[in-house]
């Protein structure tokens, strides 16, 4: 392992101002992007989408460190016959790719899942470096719910699995993004997610400990402490910027070179006024900004709509979103700005 190397593309995926955009959507989750715009989706649709977030100079070269693809997007080439791969390291931004295999039903575990794909992965790490990718993905799912959920064997299962897939990643070259996702779909309350948030977490680092993953090669990306969507509660930014932040020193190790969100769910202007919230609190050992799928992507596919008369406008939708997280990246956001575009 190369950890001068690993070290420096984790570096450069948490540059200041600058963050990832996660344009890794499986084609079930991208189709139902795209039904919600009323677009069909079809490997030229989906090709042409993209296309256009890659060429996006404004947003690419200055905000956008990183980009995750999944495993036909790494594939594919412009309309122009140019790989996709190159124009996203031509914009100066990283290529990375979502190596795991979507969720299955935990065995014993009502309403539960692990996340799979670990069988081959060696192999395919080398291929997708072979295709330009620097970084690699892998999602965790952790559910709250009554009775029991999560339990501690799928929180167990699932920080094995992204440990051992970590491991691997550094061991081929590729910076593992380490995602144990706990969702904000339930009914529970902020200190519920606090909790769970901790303990996922604190084996998390347990498992990467036991399974030698060096922590300066690697990106985490954690949910925000958040009330579930289901609970009818709202909590102030500040009281979720205090609680992030709060979950991750107690949790996260110095030595990670970043934190990087995902949105799970939030608006795109929540998930922008959180990330600036906690930037805002500063004296953080680490890096912190955004990975951005939904909260990044939602106002470009509005815009696009699937005409190539509406490229223009979605690239200009998608340079604001990429500007409005880099300056929350570095804790510089204010509410005006998002009015001023409007
Ligand atoms: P969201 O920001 O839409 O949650 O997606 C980020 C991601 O990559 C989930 O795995």
């Amino acid at each position: 392992m190369n950890l001068a190397e690993l070290n420096k593309v984790a570096e450069a995926m948490v540059a200041p101002g600058r963050g990832i955009l996660a344009a890794d959507e499986s084609t079930s989750t991208i189709k139902k992007r795209f039904d919600a715009i009323g677009v069909e989706s079809t490997p030229f649709t989906r090709r042409d989408y993209r296309e256009l977030l890659f060429r996006s100079t404004e947003a690419m070269t200055k905000h956008i460190s990183g980009v995750i693809l999944y495993d036909e997007t790494i594939r594919q080439n412009a309309k122009d016959g140019t790989p996709l791969v190159k124009l996203i390291s031509e914009a100066g931004s990283l290529p990375g790719i979502k190596v795991d295999k979507g969720t299955k039903p935990l065995p014993f575990c009502p309403g539960e899942v692990v996340t799979e794909g670990l069988d081959g992965l060696r192999e395919r790490l080398k291929e997708y470096r072979g295709l330009g990718a620097r970084f690699a993905k892998w999602r965790a799912v952790i559910d709250i719910a009554p009775g029991g959920v999560p339990s501690y064997a799928c929180i167990r299962a699932n920080a094995h699995a992204l440990g051992r897939y970590a491991a691997l990643c550094q061991d081929e070259g590729i910076v593992p993004i380490v995602e144990p996702e706990v969702l904000m779909d339930g009914d529970h309350d902020i200190e519920r997610c606090y909790q769970v948030t901790e303990m996922m977490l604190k084996i998390q680092f347990e498992e990467l400990y036991f399974q030698r993953v060096a922590l300066e090669g690697m990106v985490l990306k954690p949910n925000m402490v958040v009330p579930g969507k289901k609970s009818g509660k709202r909590a102030s930014v500040e009281e979720i910027a205090d609680k992030t932040v709060r979950v991750l020193k107690a949790c996260v190790p110095a030595a990670v070179p970043g934190i990087a969100f995902l949105s799970g769910g939030q608006s795109d202007e929540e998930a922008t006024a959180h990330l600036d919230a906690i930037n805002k609190i500063g004296d953080l050992p680490w890096h912190v900004t955004f990975s951005y799928g939904r909260a990044l992507q939602a106002p470009v596919q509005k815009a696009w709509s699937g005409k190539a008369e509406n490229v223009a406008l979605a690239q200009r939708a998608f340079a604001h979103r990429a500007a409005m997280n880099s300056l929350a990246s570095r804790g510089a956001w204010q509410a005006e700005l998002e009015r001023k575009a409007a």
